[in-house]
Order: structure tokens, then C-alpha cells, then sequence
């Protein structure tokens, strides 16, 4: 148990040690427990978050705000668009003046070529911890909230299989950063990590080969496949998910012509018996339905999607506990 994290940044899992992974996760079942018995845990009494905002939210917004109220502290929501942001002020301003004003900084800014470089601008400039939300590269909190899932359902990972697979959806395209922090997670925890996606859908070729070498360490094994059926095939865990084919093109209009040709990358009961007869489906939500995934499937006996949106509460309250007190 790794007990001195304080003042740690949470900005991709890599710059956490395994052991401190492990402390995040024993804290968030402690938590998780602490709340089902109804036990208080004012851990941060006093202390604010600011939650800072490039875009819209279900889940990162209400799990953040809600875990700091539980923990005695509170959650200052702050939508970019009613900032002087756009007049002018730079990351390290917010880094130094909201590191000044609150006990942590937590963002969220996907775009392309920019959220990334953006959150660890403010974080250079910051005092206090700076939490990313979801950026273009990582969305470490999903990704912590994933594994605890996985140990829960599947108890120790190392050996499992997961698929890590792309998705078909119509809607946006949508950032890398969910399947780039699970195979970065996944593979430090000795899965059999299968990164499963067309040719136009690859990943940032710096954070497969990490994928790689991450496998390699850990004594799990990493593969890229190009079949959604065979990525399935034996899984014990699936997640498939729809992305944006960044790495081919940034222009909207050619991204969605490029993902009509796979409009058959659905997650549907036939996919779902390719896999082990108790594999678990997981998705960070939201999903495109009938179209990434059937309603079948996602509402079905295999979906864990709740208890993963679920742990987002508990893995967040662990991280802050240990990084803002
Ligand atoms: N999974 C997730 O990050 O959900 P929101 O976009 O609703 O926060």
C-alpha cells in the first residue's frame, strides 16, 4: 500500500507505479464499502475541486461532483465557455490562479492535438494536483473504474483476455482515449490484451508500442487484429467501442464515409457467443445503440456498463482522497 501520494497529478495511469495502481484500487473498495454501509468519510473536509470543462458530460461530471460532497469536500463545475478563457487566459494562469484558489484542478478538453498538451501546461503551472478528465490521448478515471470492474467480475486479471475492439457508430468521431488507456491499463495487469480494429483505426503508434512493452513486463501478452470475430473469439472480457480514425484523417466528412464501411463492427448476441459463455461486455457509455451495440447485448445478462459507470464514483474518491488531502 503505497501511502505518501499526495500533491500527485492523475493524468495517464503510466505515471503511476503498479503498486501505487494497487493502492487506488484497495482505497476505492474501501470507499465503496464506507458508502454501501452507510459509514461517513470525510476525508477532505473542506477542500474544493475545481472541474473544469471543454465539454459536455453525463457520468465525469456528476461522479466528480458527487465524490467530492462525500468525501466533506466540494466540486466548483466550471463550463470553459463562461471563463475568460477564450479572451485570453492561458493554461498557466488557470495553473497558477485556480492552484491558488483550490486543493485540486480537474479538467476535461478532448480535442485533437490539444487537450493533452493543454492539461499538462496547467498542471506545470499548478500547486495542487491537476486530475485529467478525459483528454484527446487518456481517460484514465474510466480506465481505473474499468479495472476495478474487472477484478470484481473476474477477480485477478492476469491470464484474462480482453478485446479491445472498435465499434461502429454514426455519431461523432470520437476520441482515441478510451482504447489507448485500456490497453496501456490492461496490459500492466497481465491480460491478454487483443487491440482489435480496421486499417484506417489505428491507435498513436507511441502508445501501442508502450501497449507492447507493457505486456512484455508484465508477462501478459498484446496483439493487433483486424477481425471483430476473432478479436471476440474466447474472450473473457469484451469492449468494444467506436472511435475516430484520427490517425488517417481529422477531416469529419471523410471520417464518417471511412466508418460507413464498417457499419457491420456491431457488438450483437452472435459476436457475444464467440466469446467465453461468461465473458462480461464493457462500455464506458455512451453508446451509439443499435448501431455500436444491440440493446440485447447492453441490456443483457453479460453487461457490466453500470457497475463500470458505477465505480467511476469510487476510483475518483480513492484518487482524490490519496492525491488532494
Ligand atoms: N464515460 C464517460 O466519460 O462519460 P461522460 O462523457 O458522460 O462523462
Amino acid at each position: 500500500m503505497q501511502t505518501y501520494l499526495r500533491g500527485k497529478d492523475m493524468i495517464t495511469t503510466q505515471d503511476w507505479t503498479k503498486s501505487e495502481i494497487d493502492s487506488v484500487m484497495e482505497v476505492a473498495m474501501e470507499l465503496k464499502r464506507a458508502r454501501a454501509m452507510g459509514k461517513p468519510h470525510a476525508h477532505l473536509r473542506d477542500k474544493v475541486l475545481a472541474m473544469l470543462f471543454f465539454f459536455s458530460s453525463t457520468r465525469t461530471r456528476s461522479s466528480f461532483e458527487a465524490g467530492i460532497a462525500q468525501l466533506g469536500g466540494h466540486g466548483a463545475f466550471i463550463d470553459s465557455t463562461t471563463t475568460q478563457i477564450s479572451h485570453g487566459d492561458t493554461a498557466k494562469e488557470i495553473g497558477e490562479i485556480y492552484g491558488r484558489y483550490y486543493d485540486g484542478i480537474a479538467i476535461r478538453q478532448c480535442d485533437w492535438g490539444i487537450g493533452n498538451k493543454y492539461i499538462n501546461a496547467v498542471a506545470e503551472a499548478s500547486r495542487v494536483p491537476v486530475l485529467n478528465m478525459q483528454c484527446d490521448v487518456y481517460h484514465p478515471f474510466q480506465i481505473l473504474a474499468d479495472l476495478m470492474t474487472i477484478i470484481e467480475h473476474k477477480g485477478d486479471p492476469r491470464g484474462k483476455t480482453i478485446a479491445v475492439s472498435y465499434a461502429y457508430a454514426s455519431s461523432y468521431q470520437k476520441p482515441l482515449s478510451v482504447p489507448q488507456s485500456l490497453i496501456l491499463l490492461m496490459t500492466r495487469y497481465g491480460m491478454n490484451v487483443r487491440l482489435v480494429r480496421p486499417p484506417e483505426f489505428k491507435l498513436m503508434p507511441d502508445i501501442v508500442q508502450q501497449a507492447a512493452d507493457n505486456a512484455k513486463q508484465a508477462g501478459g501478452s498484446f496483439e493487433i487484429m483486424e477481425d471483430m470475430d476473432e478479436g471476440f473469439a474466447g474472450a473473457d472480457v469484451v469492449y468494444p467501442k467506436s472511435w475516430g480514425c484520427w490517425m488517417t484523417t481529422e477531416d469529419e466528412a471523410e471520417s464518417v464515409e471511412i466508418g460507413k464501411k464498417y457499419s457491420d463492427w456491431i457488438c450483437d448476441e452472435r459476436r457475444m457467443s464467440l466469446a467465453k459463455d461468461d465473458a462480461i461486455y464493457m462500455h464506458c457509455l455512451p453508446a451509439d445503440r443499435n448501431i455500436e451495440v444491440t440493446d440485447g447485448v447492453i441490456d443483457g445478462p453479460q453487461s457490466v456498463v453500470y457497475d463500470e459507470a458505477e465505480n467511476r464514483l469510487h476510483v475518483q474518491k480513492a484518487v482524490m482522497a490519496l492525491t488532494m488531502s
